[in-house]
């Protein structure tokens, strides 16, 4: 089952099924303590709107001149880890991607308009976008000069734009994209071609290689695509789909809506044959699932299993954030899944839905809920991997116990000198991230307690829907509602390059 994600990411086998401590015992007193933590949390960590100007202004726009004083937006958005992502200077509110894809030629043609606001004066500012010929840029409508530096697109409005002022910047552009190719065990990601389209998938730093972007999950917006291919193929964005696809000269246009804010990494214009399946949860949320034609096989029970799960979820995590859930299996074997915001992707193979749980449990850890910089991404994968265990638990297939104590046994477990607290930008998606993330949330949940664990988790995805996160927030929130001081344990788990003491 996990052999089709990340290399190293080995699930727990089957274990005993006795399971004392159920997900269900936190939730009767769930309300009572979210209503005190989300007061608390809001007044002491609140992190929805502003994070880019913070950010930005730990990146020098350039050396020697303070950041404040210069009207030239950084490179770089500011994460120590990758320097040169996102860009400093505004803040994106909205993307409206106008976009042409052909599989026969390979070619890409887009118009991209970005509604952002200005965090500083600026003379001059960047976008991220790798590859791709820039044809015409304009700024609120005038024509802007534009120069390309590696993946930089450096764009001079021809004016000063005053600190605090919207702007519209748009990009025409066209060519072949390519799929960013990493040395540092990401594989390949970001608009990878594929016979009969295009498999997008993004993190964590692959938006640019198909639209002009601040491409940093820090700074979310809200996306608009309009994005026209060969009639007979399938064009799938994010969000959910405005009207029926218009068909005209051998050409069909799909308009997706994403109307809630999203970190450029889990945008896709998946594109191909697909059979499609679309209804209502349960619990009456719009489910719309695609397929590879040769998976066909595989339609009907990742509609089920991801309705079914999304549902679940949400009587766990909390209210589901977006409009829609779903999920595409796509038959470019890419090796692992990707969370992208309302339907997961599944590169060239039928998940398991314990796979299927990590993904939509991303919705709301991830998605929703945004890290601010690449090395809280525990936040994100440990979350993941530890809904896994809840979901097996949920179905009576082995406890969450059992899954860390699996884990725990083994001694020489690279992990152990991993402290997941810190994803490495060499390694971000190690199994440390992974699997001791995990166990970080399980060590946690025996130390503070169902009652506690459960409404912590509710709490933290109210507090911080939509908006960006960091692991010293939550640490701060799992001591304000345990009332404990979790700091060791916290070191212990995430930060310390050993194996931690065992756990009662
Ligand atoms: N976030 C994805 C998951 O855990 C993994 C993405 C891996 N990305 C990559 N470029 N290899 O579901
Ligand atoms: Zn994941």
């Amino acid at each position: 089952m996990s052999s089709h994600r990340l290399p190293s990411r080995p699930a727990p086998t089957a274990a005993p099924t006795t399971t004392p401590a159920r997900v269900r015992a936190g939730r009767s007193i769930s309300v009572l303590i979210c209503a005190v933590a989300v007061g608390a949390a809001t007044a002491c960590a609140p992190s929805e709107g502003a994070v880019t100007p913070s950010l930005a202004a730990a990146a020098p726009a350039s050396p020697g001149t303070g950041a404040s004083a210069s009207t030239v937006g950084a490179p770089g958005i500011g994460d120590p880890d990758f320097p040169t992502d996102g860009n400093g200077g505004y803040d994106v509110q909205h993307y409206d991607l106008r976009l042409s894809y052909d599989p026969a030629s390979r070619k890409l043609a887009g118009s991209a308009t970005i509604e952002a606001k200005a965090v500083q004066d600026l003379t001059s500012f960047d976008l991220d976008l790798h590859g791709l010929t820039v044809s015409r840029v304009t700024v609120d409508g005038g024509a802007a000069s534009f120069s390309r530096s590696k993946d930089e697109l450096v764009i001079e409005p021809g004016g000063q734009i005053s600190n605090g002022a919207r702007f519209e910047v748009t990009v025409d552009y066209s060519g072949v994209p390519e799929p960013m190719r990493d040395s540092a065990n990401l594989g390949e990601y970001g608009f990878i071609s594929t016979p009969d389209g295009a498999f997008v998938t993004c993190e964590p730093n692959g938006a640019k290689t198909w639209f002009p972007s601040n491409d940093h999950p820090s700074d979310k917006a809200t996306y608009d695509f309009r994005i026209t291919v060969p009639a007979g193929l399938t064009a799938i964005a994010n969000g959910e789909m405005a009207g029926t696809p218009q068909t005209n000269a051998g050409k069909t246009t799909f308009v997706w809506r994403e109307k809630h804010p999203m970190a450029s990494y889990l945008a896709t214009m998946t594109t191909g044959k697909f059979q499609i399946r679309t209804g209502t949860s349960a619990r009456g949320l719009p489910v719309y699932v695609a397929v590879a034609d040769n998976y066909r096989g595989s339609l009907d029970q990742l509609y089920t299993q991801t309705a079914k799960i999304t549902d679940y979820w949400s009587t766990v995590f909390g209210p589901y954030p977006f409009s829609s859930t779903g999920g595409v299996i796509d038959d470019y074997a890419a090796g692992y899944a990707l969370e992208n915001q309302t339907k997961p992707i599944y590169g060239g193979f039928s998940p398991a839905p314990t796979i299927i749980a990590h993904e939509l449990a991303h919705q709301w850890f991830g998605d929703s809920l945004t890290i601010k910089r690449w090395r809280d991404l525990w936040l994100n994968e440990g979350f993941a991997t530890y809904a896994e265990w809840l979901w097996a638990e949920h179905t009576g297939q082995y406890t969450a116990d059992s899954a860390f104590r699996r884990y725990y046994a083994n001694a020489a477990d690279p992990m152990w000198s991993y402290p997941p607290g810190t994803a490495r930008p060499d390694d971000l998606f190690g199994a440390a991230v992974y699997n001791r993330g995990a166990m970080t949330l399980h060590a946690l949940r025996r130390e503070i307690g169902d009652d506690k664990f459960f409404p912590l988790i509710r709490a933290w995805t109210d507090a911080h829907r939509y908006g960006n996160v960091t692991t010293q927030e939550f640490i701060s929130m799992a001591e304000l509602i345990s009332g404990k001081n979790l700091k060791s344990l916290f070191d212990a788990w995430l930060y310390e390059p050993r194996r931690p003491a065992p756990i009662p």
